[in-house]
């Protein structure tokens, strides 16, 4: 029996890691043990709870309620506590999805004790260090002894950087996901919303001209639809914005989020899950940000890079509202799960 710790912390991470934790409880069960340990990252109950129930992963082994603060600190708390449960009982290996903090901090706890990391997405490049999410993305790539990457072009960056040892082309966890979830929908009338990146929200300038984009284009009559980020809404209030036209939600559970994206006429985002799930659902995507990890999207010309520039907001919402288009395969086959778990046995076994 394999014994494996999954470090989790932030949303799109407790969403991803229930995708694998169905596959070893429905497939693997002799032969992986899976613990969870949730660093606290997220904490608000529609920021993670929602997400264990809906999903039905396990509650968490431990939980580390590390909370929020500033990188440094946020990330030494992490460390510290992972730190503790990875010597007091002995894994085989850590297996950590993402680029958040609480992947950053899962794998310097684990290397520094030698126990084999396992990441899932590997191989994301958006090639701008000012994100901390490069920065937590490069890191734990050069730390890992399994490089799980979604799609070719993740294997190609790994490359780039000299890492072929370990690679597996996986194939995309979200995408098993979304075709698990699949709900029958129409597109309606009305576009999904969601800003959260710090580039985004804590920049006044971007932040303005965001907003007022979708006032904009709430006011042509189109219903925009926002589910809100906690940092996005303080943000809001403390500029005193206006978003009257639009209707604000709070954050979604991930089956509402499913929905929404799927009957949305175009999604505008700065997530890179948002993006991504949009496109699964053939959903045309303004991107709010100045470059992605997903640039597949790109190249198929289901998503337009908007950043937060007001004029290129409107001329990629204009444009893709009234296009048709195509959403080629290229996340993996909805198998990226049990591909990932045959070949950590393949590596412990
Ligand atoms: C983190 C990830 C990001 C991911 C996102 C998903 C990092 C560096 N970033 O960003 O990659 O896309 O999660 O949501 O790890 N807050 C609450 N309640 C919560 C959690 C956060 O109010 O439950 C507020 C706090 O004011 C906090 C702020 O949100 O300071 C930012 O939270 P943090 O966890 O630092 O990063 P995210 O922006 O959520």
């Amino acid at each position: 029996m394999v014994h494996l710790l999954t470090i989790i912390g932030a949303r799109p991470q407790i969403i991803k890691a229930a995708a694998f934790s169905r596959v070893v409880r429905e497939q693997f069960a002799g032969r992986i043990e899976e613990h969870i340990l949730h660093t606290g990252q997220h904490y608000d109950a529609n920021m993670s709870e929602v997400f264990f129930r809906e999903l039905g992963v396990p509650a968490p082994d431990y939980n580390l309620h590390v909370g929020s603060a500033s990188h440094g600190v946020q990330t030494a708390r992490m460390i510290e506590g992972i730190e503790a449960v990875l010597m007091q009982t002995r894994y085989d290996g850590v297996l950590v999805y993402g680029d958040t903090n609480s992947t950053l901090a899962a794998a310097v706890a684990a290397s520094k004790l030698q126990i084999p990391i396992f990441h899932v997405e590997a191989g994301l490049r958006s090639y701008n260090m000012s994100m901390p999410e490069e920065i937590n993305r490069i890191v734990c790539d050069r730390l890992s002894s399994l490089l799980f990457a979604p799609t070719a072009t993740a294997v190609r960056n790994l490359e780039k950087e000299g890492m072929t040892r370990g690679v597996v082309q996986s194939g995309d966890v979200m995408y098993d996901n979304a075709l698990y979830y699949e709900t029958a929908a129409l597109k309606d009338k009305f576009v999904l919303a969601t800003v959260h990146r710090p580039a985004n929200t804590d920049n006044e300038v971007h932040l303005r001209s965001i907003i007022r984009a979708l006032q904009d284009i709430a006011k042509t009559g189109m219903e925009v639809v926002v589910p809100l980020h906690p940092r996005t809404k303080k943000r809001i209030e403390d500029l005193r914005l206006n978003t009257d036209d639009l209707r604000i939600i709070e954050p979604a559970s991930f089956l509402e989020m499913l929905a929404l994206e799927k009957n949305a006429s175009v999604v505008l985002t700065d997530s890179g899950g948002v993006q991504k799930e949009a496109f699964f659902y053939g959903t045309p995507c303004v991107i709010l940000r100045p470059e992605t990890e997903w640039v597949e999207i790109i190249d198929a010309g289901a998503g337009i890079l908007a950043d937060a520039d007001y004029e290129r907001i409107i001329a990629a919402y204009r444009m893709l509202e009234n296009k048709r288009m195509a959403f080629p395969h290229l996340f993996g086959d909805g198998h990226a799960s049990e591909k990932i778990a045959e070949e950590i046995l393949r590596f412990l076994e």
